[in-house]
């Protein structure tokens, strides 16, 4: 199958993201989501990323229009029904997610795979709310932020069907990533190992190990991580740290060690949430 228009469910950070990419690598794509300023912030984004891969000579400038005259924006979700792709990337909660999936079954072609970005959620439960559809239903999870980040961490629910996996890795590779798989367990692999490393970054903190600054500068320069732990949970966003926590918690046995740290809990109940607020573990409004 070759997918000509992906349509993108959320026009948030990874959304927009994934959308730039497919643009980019020669496919439509339509961004959808019900809040207008989430779609025009999108659209600029996708404006000031193209006319810096123009003025880095990453791209020609007729390049970039061809990239640009892809991308389409939408506030409903009908308006984007003749796509043959679908990846869901809205906001990390289950239920939210299971109704955009039931949104997506009755909106889209019955041959048209439904993926979704989630970070830790399961494919097969999501995959549930519509079991006539379950064959075609994949975690297509990339990575912030998605135009730099080479993987796309491929997995499988119960029903997932060989030609669904067998076209998300092409589609994949056809966006310019890498795709490596991991099976349907909370967290996958990606989190399964990053968040317990920033989350224990948490507990350092709070255990006056060291300051943020001196947490972040040690495993720069001593493990070669492009940002500190915990400089990547704000980048990340404390509040998405949080949620896939609980998710882990919840979904592997209530084990204490995926617990979020009180630390990380408090930010999130301060309202600061990382980058999108301006404050999180560091305070972006004073530089
Ligand atoms: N969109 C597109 N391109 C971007 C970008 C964005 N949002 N942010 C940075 N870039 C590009 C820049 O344009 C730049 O390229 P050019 O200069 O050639 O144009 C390049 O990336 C490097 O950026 P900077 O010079 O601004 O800064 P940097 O060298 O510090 O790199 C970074 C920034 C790529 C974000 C780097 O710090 C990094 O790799 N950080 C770690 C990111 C990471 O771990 N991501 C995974 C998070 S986990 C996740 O996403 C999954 C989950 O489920 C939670």
């Amino acid at each position: 199958m070759t997918v000509k228009k992906i349509a993108v469910i959320g026009g948030g950070t990874m959304g927009s993201g994934i959308a730039l990419t497919a643009a980019v690598h020669g496919i439509d794509a339509v961004v959808v989501d019900i809040n207008e300023d989430q779609l025009a912030r999108a659209k600029d984004y996708h404006a000031k990323q193209l006319a810096r891969s123009v003025s880095k000579e990453r791209m020609t400038q007729v390049g970039a229009d061809s990239a640009a005259a892809k991308l389409s924006y939408v506030t409903a979700m009908a308006d984007a029904a003749d796509a043959n792709w679908v990846v869901e990337a809205a906001t990390e909660n289950i239920d939210i997610k299971k109704s955009i999936f039931v949104q997506m079954y009755e909106t889209f072609g019955k041959s048209v795979v439904l993926a979704t970005n989630t970070s830790s959620i399961s494919i097969t439960e999501l995959a549930s709310v519509i079991p006539d559809a379950a064959d075609r239903v994949i975690g297509m999870h990339f990575f912030n932020p998605v135009p730099v980040m080479k993987l796309v961490e491929v997995i499988k629910g119960e029903e997932t069907s060989s030609e669904t996996t067998a076209s998300t890795l092409k589609l994949s590779e056809k966006m310019g990533k890498i795709p490596v798989p991991a099976n349907d367990r909370a967290g996958f692999v990606s989190n399964r190992v990053l968040m317990p490393m920033i989350n224990e970054a948490f507990h350092a903190w709070a255990d006056g190990v060291a300051e943020p600054e001196d947490i972040d500068s040690i495993m720069k320069l001593g493990c070669a991580f492009p940002m500190g732990p915990l400089r990547l949970a704000d980048y990340i966003g404390l509040d998405v740290c949080k949620d896939i926590m609980m998710v882990m918690y919840n979904g592997l046995d209530e084990n204490p060690k995926y617990l979020p740290s009180a630390k990380l809990v408090k930010l999130v109940d301060q309202g600061y949430l990382g980058d999108k607020s301006g404050r999180g573990v560091y305070n972006y409004d004073k530089g």
